[in-house]
């Protein structure tokens, strides 16, 4: 098998890679994260999704490519010039709401609002303000993080930050989690309880 043979790319997402070439943004999501997003995605029709760190609409763009036309998704950036970007390409869709704002403050004054899948892409919702996402996910709802595989340039505090992560995953009762060594790292989790 071949993972990335057929993988039937958006056409957007091709628009977007192009953009950002010389930007020195290169935080986007690969292929391989945004055709699993988009497949997860697909299993949710008419459902809410949140994605924690828009940056220039990469992953947003797999996601609205598996999202049924009765599906919406908040996106949040803080990032003024990545958050146009992926506004350019992706904006005239009315499923997706742009907001540029910190993931922090979207957490902390949204506190009841409730989402059937969250892709948490930056620090809030992942490395602090953990617990107030994993509070915002309905049962039966998809939490995704990726980045997880150590590589070489990590500092020791972020391998403790993400190992840290990933135990405290592993020990909490109202998720059923899966963590895969593909692509960059992933945890799929799901609320249980
Ligand atoms: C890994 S990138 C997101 C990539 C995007 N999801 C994709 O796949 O194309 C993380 C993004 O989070 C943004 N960011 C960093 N800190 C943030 C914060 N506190 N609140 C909101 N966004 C933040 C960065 O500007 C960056 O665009």
């Amino acid at each position: 098998m071949n993972d990335v043979a057929n993988i039937r790319t958006p056409s957007v997402v091709e628009f977007i890679e192009a953009d950002l070439k010389n930007t020195g943004f290169a935080m986007s999501s690969d292929r391989l994260t945004g055709s699993l997003l988009r497949t997860l995605a697909s299993s949710k029709p008419g459902r809410s999704f949140l994605e924690l760190g828009t940056g220039a609409g990469m992953s947003t763009a797999w996601l609205l490519d598996g999202m049924d036309a009765h599906s919406t998704l908040v996106t949040v950036e803080n990032d003024l010039t990545v958050h146009e970007m992926a506004k350019r390409h992706l904006g005239t869709d009315g499923r997706v709401e742009f907001l540029l704002v910190d993931g922090e403050e979207f957490i902390r004054s949204n506190p009841n609002r409730r989402f059937d899948f969250i892709f948490a892409d930056t620090w809030p919702g992942k490395f602090y303000c953990l617990d107030e996402v994993l509070g915002m996910l309905n049962p039966g709802g998809i939490y995704v993080i990726d980045e997880l595989s150590p590589v070489d340039t990590w500092p020791t505090e972020h391998l403790n930050k993400v190992t840290r992560l990933v135990r405290y995953l592993e020990t909490q009762d109202d998720l059923c989690i899966t963590k895969l060594s593909w692509a960059t790292g992933l945890i799929i989790a799901t609320k249980i309880k």
